[in-house]
């Protein structure tokens, strides 16, 4: 019999501390920098962040929406057989902030390792271990996407530090004998490193170079609209299956403007689209996950649904997964 991965429970957490639009128009203008509420909104559709408190880190984050996740699939910490963390701001250079995470949860022995694909991470870990599911190297997986790219924001420039905020979500995958994970397409172009990065690392103990998150909005936006068409249609054609008949787009919640262009070009009204981003932001890897389980738990996102989720970010990386919920 042939072995599937279905999702089996959605959890997310997003730390307490909420800045709207007119709190970061207050902090900006302490430094002599001006943005406007209508600027943001119109641009990206963005309303408020969140940001995590000094000394919480995206294993914190993460091990809450993991607690959640589990709780929905009725699994204990001590079920699970492989840990998968996408994220572009752990907590430490090393050891991996999954392995970190597994000891906060109490799932220590499994397999637990990071996957670093920016904004596309959560679709990279969720392909990868959906492969080790399929192939019976994992039966249980805590699948996730945990940021604090507050840490990483250049509050000098209007042009990034307004879009990105902090977050976590997980989702349990489990074996199944029906498919969940229907198919996957994963991307990456090396030739555009630098429209979107954080350029420094640890060396020579201090940081060499500009640890500060920097981006060609531009040159992000327009391949991010051509590449999220490209992979949904192949994710559609792997599967054989319609663009009419996804019943929630999920993509990355990075600006409204990209999603309504996706949605647009696989002709799906915004009623199918879900959009959280208004909330928090660009939560990087976390964001897919976010959304997703934001319309679980609004009775949005029903069993059997067909979900096309979908990511886009630095590397330039992109890619999708096409599931049965
Ligand atoms: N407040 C007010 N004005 C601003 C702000 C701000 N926060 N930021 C920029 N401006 C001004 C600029 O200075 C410029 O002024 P000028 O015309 O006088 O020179 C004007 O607004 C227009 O700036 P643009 O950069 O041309 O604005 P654009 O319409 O391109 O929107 C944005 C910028 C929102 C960043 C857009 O390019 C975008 O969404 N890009 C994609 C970002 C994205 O999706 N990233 C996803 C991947 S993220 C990841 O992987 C980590």
């Amino acid at each position: 019999m042939q072995r599937f991965s279905r999702i089996t429970g959605t959890g997310s957490y997003l730390p307490p501390a909420r800045l709207s639009n007119a709190d970061m128009v207050a902090r900006l203008a302490g430094q002599g920098i001006e943005t406007s509420d209508d600027w943001i909104v119109e641009r990206t559709g963005i309303r408020a962040r969140h940001f995590a408190a000094a000394g919480v880190n995206s294993s914190d984050l993460a091990a809450e929406a993991c607690r959640r996740a589990l709780e929905a699939a009725r699994l204990k910490p001590e079920d699970i057989d492989l840990i998968i963390v996408a994220t572009s701001t752990p907590d430490m250079v090393f050891p991996s902030t999954a392995c970190i995470l597994q000891n906060k949860l109490g799932a220590n022995g499994c397999p637990a390792f990071d996957v670093q694909a920016v904004c596309s991470g959560f679709v990279y870990a969720l392909s990868v271990a959906d492969a080790m599911i399929q192939n019976a190297s994992a039966s249980k997986a805590l699948v996730v996407g945990a940021e604090v790219f507050s840490r990483i924001l250049d509050f000098k420039d209007r042009t990034t530090c307004v879009l990105f905020g902090d977050g976590a979500g997980a989702v349990v995958l489990e074996a199944s004998d029906r498919p969940g994970i229907l198919a996957t397409d994963l991307h990456a172009d090396g030739r555009y490193v630098d429209i979107l990065c954080t350029p420094g690392h640890v060396a020579e103990g201090g940081v060499l170079g500009d640890p500060l998150l920097k981006m060609d909005g531009q040159a992000v936006f327009k391949l991010a609209v051509g590449v999220l068409e490209e992979s949904a249609r192949a994710v559609l054609a792997k599967a054989g299956r319609q663009e009419a008949e996804i019943d929630w787009l999920i993509p990355h919640q990075a600006n409204i403007r990209i999603m309504q262009s996706t949605a647009k070009k696989l002709k799906l009204p915004m009623e199918k689209v879900m959009v959280t981003v208004d909330q928090h932001g660009n939560t990087s890897a976390a964001s897919i996950p976010l959304a997703l389980d934001a319309g679980v738990r609004a009775g949005k996102i029903k069993p059997g649904d067909l979900l096309m989720l979908e990511g886009v970010g630095g590397g330039f990386t992109w890619g999708a997964v096409l599931l049965n919920f």
